[in-house]
């Protein structure tokens, strides 16, 4: 029997940290000390009180059950306690919160709520790639908007053309932003929530993940801005280095959470409560996420000095753990990335996770992302390996 795969699938490139994962595993089987800057996926530790709330849910629960479709309501208070301590912000857990199984599926699985054939789907390019690839399944069409230098790394909206203006659903925003580091001033959120209202468009904010990774000062929660055509996706996988149980939540506009519920009671069955009972216990704990920011802050500027030392552009990161490098003139990110592959160095060439815009270009071409989640010894020893090589013309 011949296979034939769907259009959908067949249609859809292999998942950008996937083939990185697989660059890794190629290198490590071939011998090469491989510092990893590649997905951002924390090689820190689950805090240790968060893995005892672990083991003590597993013993009490002892019939698992299936789990609720949209979270335990004491996970839910956990979530709304979270959002009114951090940013001010009240949410009903009742009607204005539901639990994801991170991110990644309630990214993947939201447009499926709301859009129909022909609809557009505003989504930021470079970008996580499930904004575009989620958009795709539920057979809409992404409309890329590129972020750049140029206009801030802030996702133009005002600059979208009335026509697909007219026809959108949903804008994707991503701040603080992977992979570029920005984070949105309190004015932008404002007057993209008026604009989205204006034109009955629903702003999709993918923040919770990296809102609690920052340096100089706090970001803005859209949720502060208001509610009304607002949902935000939030994720324990980074705040709190937890990529490894799949949890997170959605809050915002109830009539919008209300439809995703539906979503998802139709897709899974729920995340699983004892993760959930760890997920209260993480949420609940600010100081070891200041902790880690500090890690992070330390990890940057190591690799901050090296890479202005070297000679590299400017990077306009203010929040993440990510470094969206520009290489230098007459190179891609492709060609930089390759050369650091050479060091033994991987990171992802922006191209990977970017894609063309109305006019031609891809903005990610020129850049490369680093995640700052190698460990602090290794960062140092990327440094070293970067100090020595020459990336510029006769080097
Ligand atoms: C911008 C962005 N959104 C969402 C996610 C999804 O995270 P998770 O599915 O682990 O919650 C990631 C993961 O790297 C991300 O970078």
């Amino acid at each position: 029997m011949t296979i034939r795969l769907s259009q959908r699938i067949s249609q859809t490139a292999p998942y950008a940290f996937a083939r990185i994962d697989e660059e890794v595993r190629k290198l490590k089987a071939q011998g090469v000390s491989v510092i990893d800057f590649g997905v951002g996926d924390p090689t820190s530790p689950t805090p240790d009180f968060v893995v005892s709330a672990l083991q003590q849910a597993a013993q009490q629960r002892v019939n698992s059950g299936y789990p609720s479709y949209v979270g335990e309501m004491g996970f839910r208070q956990a979530c709304a306690d979270y959002l009114k301590r951090d940013f001010g912000v009240t949410l009903d857990p009742a009607t204005e919160i539901t639990s994801t199984i991170g991110s990644k599926e309630a990214v993947f699985n939201f447009p499926l709520g709301f859009v129909d054939p022909g609809d557009i789907v505003i989504c930021p390019t470079p970008g996580y790639p499930p904004y575009k690839n989620g958009t795709r399944f539920a057979g809409a069409i992404p409309y890329f908007a590129p972020l750049t230098a140029a206009n801030d790394f802030l996702l133009d909206f005002r600059a979208i053309p009335a026509d697909v203006v007219a026809r959108t659903k949903i804008i994707w925003i991503n701040y603080p932003n992977s992979p570029t580091g920005k984070m949105a001033p309190r004015q932008y959120l404002e007057d993209l929530v008026a604009w989205a209202q204006e034109h009955n468009i629903i702003v999709a904010a993918d923040e919770g993940c990296y809102i609690d990774i920052y340096f100089d000062h706090k970001p803005v929660s859209i949720l502060e801005i208001g509610k009304k055509n607002v949902v935000a996706f939030y994720s324990l996988s980074k705040r709190n280095n937890m990529t490894g149980y799949r949890v997170g939540f959605v809050a915002g506009d109830a009539e919008i959470v209300a439809a995703f519920r539906k979503v998802k009671t139709n897709i899974d069955s729920g995340t699983p409560t004892i993760i959930q009972d760890a997920a209260m216990a993480a949420l609940a704990d600010d100081e070891h996420v200041a902790l880690m920011r500090e890690e992070y802050r330390r990890k940057r500027e190591i690799l901050l000095t090296i890479l202005t030392r070297a000679g590299f552009p400017p990077v306009a990161s203010e929040a993440t753990f990510y470094l969206w490098q520009r290489a230098p003139d007459g190179m891609t990110g492709v060609d930089l990335a390759e050369r650091l592959l050479k060091l033994g160095i991987v990171v992802t060439p922006g191209e990977w996770i970017s894609d063309e815009v109305a006019d031609g270009s891809n903005p990610g071409r020129e850049y490369v992302r680093f995640a700052l989640v190698a460990r602090e010894e290794e960062v140092e020893e990327a440094g070293r390996r970067i100090s020595c090589t020459s990336f510029f013309k006769g080097g």
